[in-house]
């Protein structure tokens, strides 16, 4: 691996630009005018040097779906989007809820060697919720899962529910819920509401997220176990957090780019690329997740990214799968709905898509300062670059997204895993690891 010097780049956004040099993986030194003979050059350009981006909630469709994305192919779209580390999903076919499944999809991530994939196991077996999947196995195999969610799926039961927080907590490991209470949302497609009312589309009430999100929040109390809220979706949600983090409850949440921009007013062309689930909310609610944000209530940005084949989103609305892609342009909705209307300094950037992520789940290669001595999992964005999203052009498999011909601003142009430029200018690097005639 040759050594990296990035000129003229700004740590945070801040200060005036210096030179980062990177040898073996490390960031070796931080100064001005730094030379490195046999160094690859990448010019800054005074572009603004972040942490590689944590994604805790990607969905990667490898085993079963390889039709609309596989670990190859994730891999390359999450570089693309400034990603260092991604957690792969449970959901797949078959579920995650062994060890072989989990141990494959870390290796095969490990194989590619675009990002770092963290395998998610299922907290239930076949994401059934009615019997614990083997936690322990998935957390002490080759794939040492780490967080474990029905993602999904809510895992509804509350005694199932409980016994899969006291398991975590003796285990170490995080549970993430998907806070959705089934007997509430049966045939829901949107958010319940007028538009909904309006457009004959069966409404899914913001009641059965935060019902969940109260119930398990009690439940991490008396168990003395971490939870975390996935997708955030609610103004209600935003309060039973604040609620819960001054009681000292262990609850953490995130909140994905498409809830912090759009809302159901998009659904009125009754386009299924807006079909997620939670489903897109009502303009208070963006707006108390952007507030929550900022103010660390909610933690952090995870994309959610969810790729679909063409026919199970070209269709009927009711009929069409919930989910969008999201790895290849969270950054630029975070600067649009954060930074631009300075709710976020890029510091603020670096804590919700890095720091954060990296720290609920516990990694300690990610995440870390722009600093010396420091593994060299980096991102570098371009602050006033403008790019106009083409689903066809995204390094997904799939091409479902909801931005399509939107105009978003900020750019990642290049993305650094321990020191190997894994993306740059809008192309992402080799997988490192095919083995010979895989290809
Ligand atoms: O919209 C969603 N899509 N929400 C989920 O919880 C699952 C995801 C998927 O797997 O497609
Ligand atoms: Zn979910």
């Amino acid at each position: 691996m040759s050594d990296v010097l990035i000129t003229g780049v700004r740590p945070y956004g801040e200060g005036d630009p210096v030179d980062v040099l990177i040898v073996g993986g490390v960031i070796r030194r931080i100064g001005s005018d730094l030379q490195a003979e046999g160094a690859e050059i990448v010019d800054g350009n005074g572009q603004v040097l972040l942490p590689g981006f944590v994604d805790l909630h990607t969905h990667l469709r490898e085993p079963g779906r390889e039709d609309t994305e596989t670990i190859e192919s994730g891999s390359a779209a999450a570089a693309l989007g400034g990603y260092t580390a991604v957690f792969a999903m449970a959901n797949t076919s078959p579920v995650a809820d062994t060890h072989v499944v989990t141990d494959h999809v870390w290796r095969r991530g490990q194989e590619v060697g675009l990002v770092d994939v963290y395998p998610v196991g299922a907290v239930t077996v076949g994401l059934a919720g009615a019997q614990l999947a083997e936690m322990g196995t998935m957390a002490t195999a080759a794939g040492a899962v780490r967080m474990f969610s029905d993602d999904g799926h809510c895992v509804d039961d509350p005694l199932i529910m409980r016994r899969a927080l006291e398991y975590a907590r003796s285990l170490g490991v995080l549970i993430a819920q998907h806070a959705e209470e089934p007997r509430l949302t049966s045939g829901a497609v949107a958010h319940e509401g007028p538009t909904a009312a309006r457009l004959g589309l069966a409404g899914w009430p913001r009641a059965a997220e935060e019902s969940i999100v109260a119930r398990d929040a009690l439940l991490a109390r008396d168990a003395g176990a971490r939870v975390h809220i996935c997708h955030a979706s609610t103004a209600g949600t935003v309060e039973l957090v604040k609620w819960a983090k001054a009681q000292g409850i262990s609850i953490t949440a995130e909140v994905t780019p498409h809830h912090l921009l759009l809302t159901d007013a998009r659904l009125e062309t009754y386009d299924a690329a807006n079909k997620v689930n939670p489903p897109l909310r009502e303009g208070s609610d963006t707006e108390a997740l952007r507030q929550a944000l900022a103010e660390g209530i909610v933690d952090c940005v995870a994309t959610d990214h969810a790729p679909h084949a063409e026919q199970d989103k070209c269709c009927e609305f009711a009929a069409a799968r919930p989910g969008m892609l999201g790895l290849e342009t969270a950054l630029s909705v975070v600067v649009e709905t954060m930074v631009r209307p300075g709710l976020l300094d890029w510091r603020g950037v670096a804590r919700v898509m890095s720091e954060r992520p990296a720290d609920i789940v516990g990694l300690d290669d990610q995440g870390r300062p722009i600093a010396e001595g420091e593994p060299a999992n980096l991102v570098l964005v371009d602050p006033e670059a403008t790019w106009t999203v083409a689903g066809d052009e995204l390094a997904s498999i799939a091409s479902n997204t909801p931005y399509e011909e939107m105009t978003l601003p900020g750019r990642v142009t290049t993305t650094l895993l321990r020191g190997r430029i894994t993306a740059r200018d809008g192309v992402a690097a080799a997988p490192v690891g095919v083995r010979a005639g895989e290809r």
